[in-house]
Order: C-alpha cells, then sequence, then structure tokens
C-alpha cells in the first residue's frame, strides 16, 4: 500500500513516516513538502535506515508522483503556539490546506483513494477536505481524537502504574477544546477504570485537564509534537493497510449517529481498508452525550465562520 505524506518535511509527518517505516507494513512511502529539499532530506536519511528495518520504497517526489497512493496523509500547516487554542490556526491554515487540495485535485487522484487529514484544525480541516475533494465521506478521515485518546491512556496508566496497553479509555468530539472523556466505557483489563485504585473523581479531572492540555504542553517544552502523533497516525494507517475494521475515535462527516450530521467530529468509527466503514454509537452518560452535542455545535460555528 502506497502512502504520501503532504508536509513530510516537518516534525509530525517525518515521525509518522518513521512510525511507518517501523513497523514494515506499508510497501511505499513518498514525502512530499513545499521544502522540496527538506523533503529529499527526510526521505533519504529514512531510506538509509531501510536495510536495518524493512524493505519498502522511500522516497521524496511531487504531487504528480502522488497520484496512485492509496492514502494521503496530510501534515502539513502551521504550528499552534503555546497560547493559541487550535481552532485560532484556523484561517492560518485553511488558506494553506485549501492549496494543498488544489494540487492533489490537478494532479489528480484515484477514486478510491483515502484521505487522511492531520493539520488542525483537523476536524474543520478534514469536514473542508470532504466537501472540497468531492470524495465519499468514508474515504475522508480525520486523526481526530486518537492522539488525545493515546495521551489520556497513557496519562492515566503512568499516574496510576497500570499497563498502557490495557487501559482502554475514549477522548471523543472535537481534537480541541471542546473534547471529552469517557469514562463510562473506560476499563483497565477488562475491568470498570472507575472501580481501580486511584481512580478517584479528582483524579478524573485532574487526568482529563492534563490531557486536554497536552498539546500545548509539548509545544511549550519542545516546540510541538512529534512521536506520539507519529504512532496515532501509524495506527490509523495500519487499520486501513490490514483492513482491521477497528474502532478508532477518527474524525469523520457524521452521517446520523448521534443525531449528528455533516459536521466532522471524532466519534466510534470502525476503520478498514476502504476508510471509515461505519460509525458505532457506544452507549454515553447523559453528560456525555450533552458534551458530544456541545462540541459538534462549536465545530459548527466555526466552520461557518472559515473563509474556505
Ligand atoms: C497536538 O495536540 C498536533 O494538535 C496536535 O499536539
Amino acid at each position: 500500500m502506497k502512502v504520501s505524506i503532504i508536509g513530510g518535511g516537518g516534525r509530525v509527518g517525518s515521525n509518522a513516516a518513521f512510525a511507518l517505516q517501523c513497523a514494515g507494513i506499508v510497501s511505499e512511502i513518498q514525502i512530499l513538502d513545499a521544502n522540496a529539499d527538506m523533503a529529499e532530506g527526510e526521505a533519504l536519511d529514512l531510506l538509509h535506515g531501510s536495510s536495518s528495518i524493512a524493505d519498502q520504497r522511500i522516497y521524496a517526489g511531487d504531487y504528480n508522483r502522488a497520484k496512485d497512493s492509496d492514502v494521503f496523509v496530510i501534515t502539513a500547516g502551521l504550528r499552534r503556539k503555546p497560547d493559541e487554542s487550535r481552532l485560532d490556526l484556523i484561517n492560518r491554515n485553511v488558506a494553506l490546506f485549501s492549496g494543498i487540495l488544489d494540487s492533489m485535485k490537478a494532479a489528480g487522484l484515484r477514486k478510491d483513494a483515502l484521505v487522511f487529514v492531520v493539520s488542525n484544525p483537523v476536524d474543520i480541516l478534514t469536514q473542508l477536505a470532504a466537501a472540497k475533494l468531492n470524495l465519499p465521506w468514508q474515504q475522508v478521515l480525520g486523526l481526530g481524537t486518537m492522539l488525545d485518546t493515546a495521551r489520556f491512556r497513557s496519562l492515566i496508566a503512568q499516574e496510576l502504574k497500570l499497563a498502557a496497553t490495557q487501559v482502554k479509555a475514549l477522548i471523543l468530539g472535537e481534537h480541541g477544546d471542546s473534547m471529552f472523556p469517557v469514562w463510562s466505557s473506560a476499563t483497565y483489563a477488562g475491568l470498570p477504570l472507575t472501580k481501580i485504585a486511584g481512580c478517584t473523581p479528582t483524579f478524573q479531572s485532574q487526568i482529563f485537564e492534563r490531557t486536554k492540555g497536552s498539546g500545548a504542553e509539548v509545544i511549550r517544552r519542545k516546540g510541538g509534537a512529534g512521536w506520539a502523533v507519529g504512532l496515532t497516525i501509524a495506527e490509523v494507517v495500519h487499520a486501513i493497510a490490514h483492513d482491521k475494521r477497528q474502532v478508532l475515535p477518527v474524525s469523520t462527516v457524521q452521517q446520523g449517529a448521534y443525531g449528528l450530521r455533516g459536521v466532522a467530529i471524532s466519534v466510534p468509527t470502525i476503520v478498514g481498508r476502504a476508510g471509515a466503514l461505519a460509525h458505532v454509537e457506544v452507549e454515553l452518560w447523559p453528560k456525555e452525550q450533552q458534551a458530544l452535542q456541545a462540541s459538534a455545535r462549536a465545530l459548527n460555528e466555526t466552520f461557518a465562520k472559515i473563509k474556505a
């Protein structure tokens, strides 16, 4: 499966490329970037490691060479400042993102290609991509709250001294200020997480606030996310590559689940080779339902304001 990473010269895109290389699942990784030299440099640096890890084709190229891609991963974008909310990024990135979509359309993309948006504000740009590329909603996915969910699970595990891979706890809604935790279905090794020692209501609100602020915390400390976002991008790409049909909190244009339609937002979604196969309406507590509706409203209000 060929994956083209638009913005692959940047930290997020190159870390995603490295995660894909380490897993050795996809067969081809193309790096595209406005900074062609950086794209060449990242592709070369990755290629140099091929003999130690996996037999893949890794190279830098342009939109024309990318038009046969199975999956386009779009990570290009201007980074958020620590005190700036993701939605504040919106107009700076909408113009840049629209240019990328125009280039993809001009070069041509396969009618079965999948477009996987990472650039922020990811939900808004996912909705924009679905509208501008004229692809079925199933073929346009956004990283959504995948990274928030990964952070949430990892931070809970670290604090409560649990095995991170056995902590299952979702963050849903907007990848941004209105995201919310789903404690109602959170588990540790199959047991209700809220029953685990230490997982008190105070702990729950503290760890969620830490999760929500993690993007800004990483930006403040090291300039921006890279490793964890690269891993979560690879997690979605691998669910596609192996047609895993995993339920993942990716962002897609809603088709009626939870009464939502038209807005791109993260709800549990079955992901396989054809992209987003279906939404899974897991039962939510009333306050979680309300948080989801509020998040959708926030995104709709913002989408209405963009100059796309
Ligand atoms: C973050 O939360 C990049 O938006 C991403 O760090």
